[in-house]
């Protein structure tokens, strides 16, 4: 975009563009975002924000299409602004990010199975993993499938990605029937659908989960987008909606070695009031310890919730096989599976976590690579 035009306000220069529209471009913010002022190799500021006036002024100032020059008190080189930018930057508006990306809610009927996409090709191009991660983010679940053939195959995919969240269990958790469970899931009891980790301080953000091996009768999958669940509730029961918008429900994880608790709301919102998170676990939910008065509107809201989350309108069901690893929004996608019989044979998973900020990093740089 080219500038047409630049008036200087107050506090403020006042740019027109050449497509017509407008900005404004705020003096201590130019000051600030002085490209010259960032380190040459780490591309990080060491302007000084305290060493100016908060109602500095420009001495003088000078424009082209392509760019604006301007003389700061005490500074000896002018400082350059392109027009693209000061285009890319206006303010009021966001940058482009290629990580932002619009989210899809989905229900059953929508969407029967996490869409599909092959290690392999995920490995051989990296436009596979971009377009893997991408509907990662817009549907919230997908499934990785023809890995290799040996246990760290799903635990290998995840470097393609970014660093794993450490927790409590380990790197990674081997999902198998244990001796001595210090968590429902290394029984062989049915698991509710549930978002890992509540009770940590960050709940872990993407969730990865390898299936080695799927010889035991039962065990199924089962998935479902808290997304289209909560905007219905919204819908349906907005009392009860605000009220798990609310209130700081406490969740726990306990055993031998470790007592790790959080408060947090069950929906979490954006800046603009719509969905952002989900955070459901009926087994690592602590006593809650609301006011007296509050504990009825807390349970009604709570049930409601918990009813509609096993709708079948909402649930899907898929029989991981061995060389598959769903992936999916621990935040958004609840998930769980049917009980399975120990003695049938042998059912193994391995799960990991990476963080969304880790997802989005890669994802820039995949379209820095690959589509700019
Ligand atoms: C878990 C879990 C699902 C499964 O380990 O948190 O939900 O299929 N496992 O065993
Ligand atoms: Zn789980």
């Amino acid at each position: 975009m080219k500038i047409s035009q630049v008036k200087k306000n107050t506090l403020a220069f006042a740019i027109e563009w050449s497509d017509g529209s407008r900005s404004q471009a705020p003096f201590i913010w130019l000051r600030d975002n002085d490209q010259q002022e960032l380190h040459p190799q780490t591309g990080e500021r060491i302007f000084d924000l305290t060493s100016v006036d908060l109602d500095i002024q420009p001495e003088s100032f000078d424009f082209t299409e392509a760019g604006l020059t301007i003389s700061w008190p005490n500074k000896q080189i002018p400082s350059k602004y392109t027009a693209e930018w000061l285009f890319a930057h206006r303010p009021g508006k966001a940058f482009d990010d290629p990580a932002v990306i619009q989210k899809q809610s989905w229900t059953a009927a929508q969407q029967a199975e996490p869409p599909r996409f092959s290690a392999k090709a995920c490995y051989q191009d990296e436009t596979a993993l971009k377009e893997a991660l991408i509907t990662l983010k817009t549907t919230g679940i997908i499934l990785i499938d023809e890995l290799d053939d040996y246990k760290d195959a799903g635990f290998d995919f995840g470097d393609l990605i970014g660093f794993k969240r450490e927790t409590n269990f380990g790197v990674s958790f081997e999902v198998v029937n244990k001796p001595n469970p210090n968590n429902l899931a290394y029984t062989a009891l049915a698991l509710p659908l549930h978002t890992d980790l509540p009770n940590q301080e960050l709940v872990p953000g993407i969730q990865f989960l390898h299936c080695f091996k799927n010889s035991a009768t039962g065990g199924g999958s089962v998935f479902a987008d808290a997304m289209a669940i909560v905007e219905d509730f919204e819908r349906d029961c907005p009392e009860h909606f605000k009220t798990l918008v609310e209130f700081a429900v406490p969740w726990r994880f306990h055993d031998q070695t470790c007592d790790i608790r959080r408060h947090r709301p069950v929906i979490g919102l954006d800046k603009h009031g719509t969905f952002k998170t989900l955070t459901f676990n009926a087994h690592l939910g602590y006593t809650p310890d609301f006011e007296p008065e509050m504990m009825y509107p807390f349970y009604a809201a709570f049930r409601e919730l918990m009813k509609r989350i096993r709708n079948e309108k909402y649930r899907i069901e898929y029989e991981l096989k061995p060389g598959q690893m769903v992936v999916f929004d621990n935040q958004r996608a609840l998930h769980g599976r049917a009980e399975f019989d120990p003695n049938s044979g042998e059912r193994y998973l391995r799960g990991y976590y990476i963080e969304h900020n880790e997802v989005d990093s890669r994802l820039r740089m995949l379209h820095k690579a690959h589509c700019s």
